[in-house]
């Protein structure tokens, strides 16, 4: 029987990345070419194949990619060179090749593998960098050891995202229409032995254009995303990382302060908010032009305030700036104080909090150093609350904001000037 592939995953059939980043949209045929093509070819064709198929749990694997492979196996024609064994989910090749299947919820199991070099982790937004991590140690069977990852952008946040996505690519092979990246690259480090070693990730963001097998009343189920929920449509039928509605903040950008110093800026200080069980969050700031510069941040969990002002102490920071503080404590400003800090309450006033982020908003720009990485996960994930009806309020939502507080705060260090109108939706 004739098998057809869908062209943009001959890069797949090419490749020799230790590491397949298959995303994309829905019904991409990213699922369909590993299960029904990529695994049945190689696991007939390669000498030496010991495989492993992962997904969340066990119990989701028979009817969906166990199934998928069996199916694929026979539409090729080689089926009858398999053996398939449900109870455990096992195949293998007459030759002595083997794939086996676990749940994500096993990874004790998993990690005692012994002499894998294919891992194929289907929906693998669930899966942890850590998990990963753990992952590319059992790849150590001989032949071409590979791990691929199918899944749909979801998090932002996910390893996937910052470790290929948004990390310059060393190689870029095709872009969409957009410019944004379509195929490309990335050189990534693993310790083996103690010893740094470099491999190649191929990245591949498909979307249902490039599925030439998609019935049209899927595709059609998918572009109504467009008019009811336009995050979905980013991740379903774009195939891009996007973030949910309601962000606070949205004129920030990370960068790397290599020749930005805070000597060199006359408006500056420091804004602190107060926390032993949530983060205790002192931001080190500057403005400039309608810019507003994160140099450092100081981060702690369970520190008393003496701990945190030896923290400030040894990290140097100039007791001639004023340090803005979270008004709830007042002897904590006390202790500050006590060691020398310009610690001043922060103004509070009803619509205090709206004012600031109002301020927040109207600068063309919010700097913040790549190495506050709190702070950048917190600005990420920094939304309005919603009410019970799903719509945003003009209330911050007041979860994992610790550095978000201390950058409100940070706005009283500087004078008032005209704010733009804003539209906070
Ligand atoms: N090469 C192909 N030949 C025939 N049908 C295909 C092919 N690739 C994908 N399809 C079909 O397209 C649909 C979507 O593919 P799937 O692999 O589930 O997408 P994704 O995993 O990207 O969401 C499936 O119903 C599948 O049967
Ligand atoms: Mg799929």
């Amino acid at each position: 029987m004739m098998i057809q592939y869908n062209p943009i995953y001959s890069h797949v059939f090419e490749s020799k990345a230790r590491v397949l980043n298959l995303f994309g949209g829905r019904d991409s045929g990213k699922s369909f070419f590993i299960g029904g093509q990529y695994i049945p070819i190689m696991m007939n064709n390669e000498k030496y194949f010991r495989g492993v198929v992962i997904r969340k749990t066990y119990a989701s694997l028979k009817d969906s990619v166990y199934q998928e492979i069996k199916d694929g196996m026979e539409q090729i024609g080689i089926s009858s060179y398999f053996e398939y064994n449900v109870s455990p989910l096992e195949i293998r090749h007459k030759n002595g090749n083997k794939l086996i299947f676990r749940g994500l919820d096993d990874m004790l199991k998993i990690k005692s593998l012994k002499g894998i070099n294919f891992i194929w982790v289907e929906e693998a937004e669930d899966l942890s960098r850590k998990e990963f991590d753990d992952l590319l140690i059992i790849l150590r069977g001989e032949g071409y050891q590979r791990i691929i990852l199918t899944h749909n952008p979801s998090d932002e946040e996910h390893f996937t995202n910052h470790d290929y996505v948004l990390t310059p690519p060393t190689k870029l092979i095709e872009t969409f229409e957009d410019g944004d990246k379509k195929v490309w690259i990335n050189k990534q480090t693993e310790e083996i032995d103690g010893e740094k070693v470099s491999y190649d990730v191929l990245s591949v963001c498909s979307t249902y254009d490039d599925n030439l097998f998609v019935p049209a009343v899927r595709k059609a189920v998918i572009e109504k995303l467009k008019h009811t929920d336009p995050y979905l449509y980013e991740v379903y039928r774009k195939g891009r990382y996007a973030t949910r509605g309601g962000r606070i903040l949205t004129n920030w950008e990370i960068i790397n302060f290599t020749d930005i110093h805070f000597e060199n800026f006359d408006n500056k200080g420091y804004a602190q908010d107060f926390g032993f069980n949530h983060a205790n969050a002192i931001l080190s700031v500057a403005e400039k032009d309608n810019n507003l510069f994160v140099f450092d941040e100081i981060y702690e969990y369970e520190k008393d305030k003496t701990e945190l002002v030896e923290i400030c102490d040894n990290k140097g920071l100039d007791k001639s700036l004023r340090m803005i503080c979270d008004s709830a404590e007042p002897a904590s400003i006390k202790t500050f104080k006590n060691a020398g800090y310009k610690a001043e309450e922060v103004k509070k006033y009803a619509g205090s909090v709206k004012a600031q982020i109002d301020k927040l908003k109207s600068y063309d720009k919010i700097y913040i150093n790549s190495k506050c990485v709190n702070t950048i996960k917190e600005i990420k994930s920094w939304q309005w609350k919603q009410n019970k009806n799903g719509k945003y309020t003009d209330e911050p939502l007041d979860i994992f904001d610790d550095a978000m507080a201390a950058l409100r705060y940070s706005t009283d260090l500087f004078g008032k000037k005209k704010l733009k109108a804003l539209n906070r939706l």
